[in-house]
């Protein structure tokens, strides 16, 4: 088995997958140590909808609809980024933006690339199961934080079993046909997608690799003395 290191170094978001069936087995295994994630009081807050198969297929087609009414989607249930966004934030989103067309050669110039590419997010990029990560709108930022945890648990316990992933905020902007069709109450804020599967190492998107900080300017280490 591989160690949380690997996983942490190895794990990349993954925008094309194969045609390969993920079996009911793995996706459950996955949720199920991934709902030992730790969450403030232990409230476990999340919620997790995994779709394959007919239910995938249903759910794209459902969307795809919406967006072929309302291609901007349903409009924001909440701001994904602050508006305006400060640097050096706004930098680095675009330098993640640039990395990743320049890894299939879409330009800066080249607006209908960058839409196909991004309309991508709505076909999970191919990935054979998606899903989708809500939670009761009741509760605070620091659930917010919880939620990232057990993300973050499912992205780093499916590449253990190498699956591979991309989490999708892309799915919050068409939250009411997702609230919709998947019968979630009103009282649930879809906080966003995850797509899951084999990945296909040949395709350039996979090749994108992000920058990260050093530790000097995410951590300041203090009292440690010189070692
Ligand atoms: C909560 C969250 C939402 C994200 N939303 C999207 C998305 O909608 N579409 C997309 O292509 N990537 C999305 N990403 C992937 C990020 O762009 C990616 O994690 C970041 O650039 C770092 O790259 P890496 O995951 O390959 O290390 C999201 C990541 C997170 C954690």
């Amino acid at each position: 088995m591989i160690s949380v290191t690997t996983a942490m170094l190895g794990r990349r978001s993954t925008r094309a997958f194969l045609n390969r069936p993920v079996p009911l087995n793995e996706v459950r295994d996955i949720i199920d140590v991934a709902r030992r994630a730790p969450s403030g009081g232990n409230l476990q807050p999340w919620r997790l909808i995994a779709l394959a198969g007919d239910d995938l297929t249903q759910f794209k087609a459902a969307v795809h609809a919406n967006l072929k009414q309302n291609p901007r989607g349903d409009g924001p249930e909440f701001p994904v980024y602050p508006n305006p966004l400060r640097e050096p934030f706004d930098g680095r989103r675009r330098k993640c933006g640039e990395d990743m067309y320049a890894a299939i050669g879409v330009t800066r110039e080249d607006r209908a690339g960058r839409l196909q590419q991004f309309a991508r997010n709505y076909d999970f990029f191919g990935a054979p199961v998606g899903m989708i990560l809500a939670m009761d709108r009741s509760m605070e930022p620091a659930q917010w934080a919880d939620i990232g945890i057990f993300l973050q648990s499912i992205l780093l316990l499916a590449y253990e079993r190498g699956l591979a992933t991309c989490a999708q905020a892309s799915w919050a902007a068409v939250h009411k046909t997702v609230r919709a069709h998947l019968g979630l109450p009103d009282d649930m804020v879809v906080i966003c997608g995850v797509s899951l599967g084999y990945p296909d190492v040949d395709h350039p998107i996979n090749s994108a690799t992000m920058d990260r900080e050093p530790v000097a300017t995410v951590a300041e280490l203090r009292g440690f003395g010189d070692r």
